[in-house]
C-alpha cells in the first residue's frame, strides 16, 4: 500500500467550506482530517458535530476525527452520528484506554490513539494489537501551521519495531509541520498516513500540492 494523504480541515475555508471539500474530493487526497478541540485538553476550541455533519453531507472519502478533548468517551456516539469514520483519542485523555478503544470499534469506526510529542511510545506495549491507527503528534497539538518537531523520526521507528515485534496491522499516522520537503523522509521512517492543513491549504494550487505530497 502507498502513503494516505489526508487535508487537516482546520485550514479550510469556513466561510466557503463546501469549496474546500470539493477540493479534497477531486484530488488524490485518501481521508479528510477533522481537528475537534475543546478548549480545555489543548489551548484553542475549533468546532464540533454541525460541521463534522455539513461536511460528511459533501465528502466522498472517510472522515478521519482527531479528538483534542478531556472525556472523549462521552461522545463516541455522537461522533458516530455526525459521520466520523475514524476516531483517534489522546493517551494524556484517556484514562481507561482498553475499554474506550473497543467502545470506538463497536461502534463501527476504526479506532486510534494519539501521543503528543512528549509521550513514549512503550506506552502502546500492550494495546498496538488493538489499535487500527496511532496518530504521533509532530507538533504541540492545538493549531495549525506549527514547525515539525524533529524528534518525530525516531518515534517512527521505536513504533514500526514495535508493530512488526507484535505482529500488529496498525497505521501509523503523523500531525503537524508536514511539508513536501520532510514527507519522503516520514514515509522513509514508516508513516503510512500524513496530515497535512497548512501546506496544502496555504497553497496556490491545493489540488496539485496534494498530488505532490502524494507521489
Ligand atoms: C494540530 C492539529 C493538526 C493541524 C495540522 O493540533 O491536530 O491536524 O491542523 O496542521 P499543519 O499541517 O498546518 O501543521
Ligand atoms: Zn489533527
Amino acid at each position: 500500500m502507498g502513503h494516505l494523504i489526508a487535508p487537516s480541515m482546520l485550514s479550510a475555508n469556513f466561510g466557503n467550506l463546501q469549496d474546500d471539500v470539493e477540493m479534497v474530493n477531486n484530488s488524490l487526497a485518501d481521508w479528510f482530517h477533522l481537528d475537534v478541540m475543546d478548549g480545555v485538553f489543548v489551548p484553542n476550541i475549533s468546532f464540533g458535530f454541525p460541521v463534522i455533519k455539513f461536511i460528511k453531507e459533501y465528502a466522498k472519502k472517510p472522515l478521519d476525527v482527531h479528538l483534542m478533548i478531556i472525556e472523549p468517551e462521552r461522545y463516541f456516539q455522537e461522533f458516530k452520528n455526525a459521520g466520523a469514520d475514524i476516531l483517534t483519542i489522546h493517551y494524556e485523555a484517556s484514562t481507561h484506554l482498553h475499554r474506550s478503544i473497543n467502545a470506538i470499534q463497536n461502534l463501527g469506526m476504526k479506532a486510534g490513539v494519539v501521543l503528543n510529542p512528549h509521550t513514549n511510545i512503550n506506552h502502546l506495549e500492550d494495546i498496538i494489537t488493538d489499535l487500527d491507527l496511532v496518530l504521533l503528534m509532530s507538533v504541540n497539538p492545538g493549531y495549525g501551521g506549527q514547525k515539525f518537531i524533529e524528534n518525530t523520526y525516531s518515534k517512527i521507528s521505536k513504533l514500526k519495531e514495535l508493530i512488526i515485534q507484535k505482529e500488529a496491522n496498525t497505521l501509523i499516522e503523523i500531525d503537524g509541520g508536514v511539508t513536501l520537503e520532510n514527507t519522503p523522509k516520514l514515509i522513509n521512517a514508516g508513516a503510512d498516513v500524513l496530515v497535512a492543513g497548512n501546506t496544502v491549504f496555504s497553497s496556490t494550487n491545493p489540488v496539485e500540492t496534494i498530488k505532490k505530497l502524494k507521489a
